[in-house]
């Protein structure tokens, strides 16, 4: 991929003075002045609509921002990702979670969505024994429960997807294990009956300290509760390290493996995805990835002008380098979304969370945003109000699905209402003459009144997209988080950054190692005075 500075392009320098004539746009008079406002920018794709027209931009920043992208070469760059070619370059690989969604294997890439069938045909063909019952728990009893063990990728991704599909799920029942905690190991073993528990052992490198602590931990635990044989049958690995997979006793026959060419945080769609699988059956994990598999036609092959991870992704290059923005809201009006906002912030922060550029050097501009969230309504009576009246930026995605997965008219109808009312409220706000009236026919005297108005005062002009999809399926789900990872590729083509690794996750564990050492041995010296006292504390409880 080029590596251009985007800052030293002309659209840059456009969009910096467009900045100053916008920066006050005021979206209550956009709407008034401009008639077809919400039609001009609207994006449609099926069973989604993206209405982008309460956000602070006219059509004229859109088509500026379409020129940025051009002029970063995007649509080059869109080549380069769906044809395989090593676009994480750090890593000396291709990202190529695409081709686990396709049937096509005539492309530049079809060797890989091949191999991507055949690894996708041997998961297929043993969820469906496990779930018909041919292959059985050790004593020859159905499995009913499933352990995924894993973390960041190897865990969000599926957890997300699992509890977004509750209403798909078969009678197997799931848990997470993930965090290096052994209460959690402990919490989610007292719950289940390792005699009917297949554990699925999921980690690309296989070299992840939480899930080979916590795969020990339940290893050791199911061999007293049930017996060492055993084992081989009750434990599944998905890895790209076959080898380390079979030196931790996994059966090589049930090693699922996974491609170097597919990034942890986007492997969901792979054999990363059996637990889900096992949860959901075949047929509906095949939904989800040709859903995903409809945003990637989507995105391929529709101009930037309507193409919904461009716009999306633009404007977030909008908000956060012009605007200064630092964050951006996921709002999901649906409880089954609940985990979507802590799987983006991986998806979206560990990939562009980066301060250097293709060239190696430091960037003069703002990168990766931070992304945050939980389900509406109940953030409305949470952190609404730092949206509503802070003094933040925090242009807001809402994400709801027009059909309810249950009959609960009642329900459905106010869950609706407060998600159309808060992007309304959101852009109107309410001003001086409003809250007077409101607090005269609420018969306040005029002390009351000029005490109280201030405060009950709403700026408005908030922005928020919103992602109305017709219901959610399977198929809808995939299409959504696949349009998110677009996104988060329009913007790291734009920053001129490297989207696909992660090294500063890597120190990190590095470090924890170093501590660990010290903690084995009670020595708290080599540090800094902070960390000394903490170690110390800490001794000082567990001695
Ligand atoms: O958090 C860093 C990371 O490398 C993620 O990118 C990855 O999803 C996670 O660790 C787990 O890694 P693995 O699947 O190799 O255990």
């Amino acid at each position: 991929m080029k590596n251009i500075n985007p800052t030293s392009t002309d659209a840059w320098n456009v969009l910096t003075e467009h900045f100053k004539d916008v920066k006050n746009l005021n979206l209550r008079e956009a709407f008034s002045q401009n008639s077809n406002r919400a039609e001009e920018l609207t994006l449609t794709e099926g069973d989604f609509l993206v209405d982008l027209s309460k956000n602070l931009i006219t059509k004229e920043t859109q088509q500026k921002l379409i020129d940025l992208a051009k002029e970063c070469e995007l649509d080059a760059a869109i080549h380069s990702y769906f044809n395989g070619e090593k676009i994480n370059a750090t890593e000396n690989r291709a990202v190529l979670h695409t081709a686990l969604r396709t049937q096509d294997t005539s492309s530049k890439v079809g060797e890989k969505v091949t191999a991507a069938l055949a690894s996708k045909e041997k998961m297929f063909a043993f969820v469906d024994a496990v779930n018909d019952g041919k292959i059985t728990a050790a004593n020859g009893q159905k499995f009913d429960t499933i352990v995924n063990i894993g973390i960041g990728g190897s865990d969000l991704g599926p957890v997300m997807i699992y509890e977004a599909l509750q209403a798909y799920k078969n009678e197997m029942t799931l848990h997470f294990v993930s965090n290096v905690e052994g209460d959690h190991v402990e919490e989610v073993i007292k719950k289940i009956n390792p005699e009917t528990t297949l554990f699925v052992i999921v980690s690309k490198s296989f070299g992840t300290q939480e899930t080979l602590t916590n795969s020990t931990t339940i290893r050791n635990w199911f061999s007293k509760k049930v017996n060492d044989h055993a084992i081989a049958q009750h434990f599944i690995a998905v890895s790209s390290n076959v080898q380390r997979a079979v030196d931790f006793g996994i059966d090589q026959e049930n090693i699922f493996p996974m491609f170097d060419w597919v990034g942890g945080r986007f492997s969901l769609w792979s054999t990363v995805g059996m637990s889900v699988a096992l949860g959901i059956g075949t047929q509906n994990f095949q939904d989800l990835l040709e859903g995903a598999h409809e945003m990637d036609e989507h995105f391929k092959n529709t101009t930037f002008e309507k193409n919904i991870p461009v716009q999306l992704g633009l404007l977030t290059i909008w908000y956060n380098n012009f605007y200064k923005a630092q964050s951006e809201a996921v709002i999901p009006y649906t409880q089954y979304l609940h985990r979507l906002p802590a799987y983006l912030q991986q998806a979206i922060m560990e990939s562009n969370g980066k301060s250097v550029d293709r060239n190696g050097n430091p960037v003069n501009y703002e990168t990766g945003n931070i992304v945050w969230g939980e389900p509406g309504t109940n953030s409305q009576h949470a952190f609404f109000q730092l949206i509503h009246q802070g003094t933040k930026l925090i242009p807001a995605h809402f994400i709801a699905f027009a059909k309810a997965k249950y009959h609960h008219p009642d329900h459905h109808n106010k869950l609706m209402a407060n998600f159309f009312a808060q992007t309304e409220a959101l852009m109107n706000g309410k001003n001086q003459d409003e809250v007077i009236k409101d607090l005269q026919s609420s018969g306040k005297s005029e002390e009351e009144i000029n005490k109280l108005a201030p405060f009950k005062v709403f700026t408005g002009n908030k922005p928020t997209t919103t992602i109305l999809i017709d219901e959610l399926t399977p198929r809808s789900l995939g299409k959504l988080v696949a349009m998110y990872e677009h996104k988060i590729f329009v913007e790291g083509v734009i920053w001129n950054i490297y989207s696909y690794d992660q090294w500063g996750v890597e120190l990190g564990k590095i470090l924890a190692d170093r501590i660990l050492n010290d903690i084995e041995n009670s020595e708290s010296d080599a540090h800094d005075a902070s960390t000394t006292q903490l170690l110390q504390k800490f001794y000082s409880i567990n001695n």
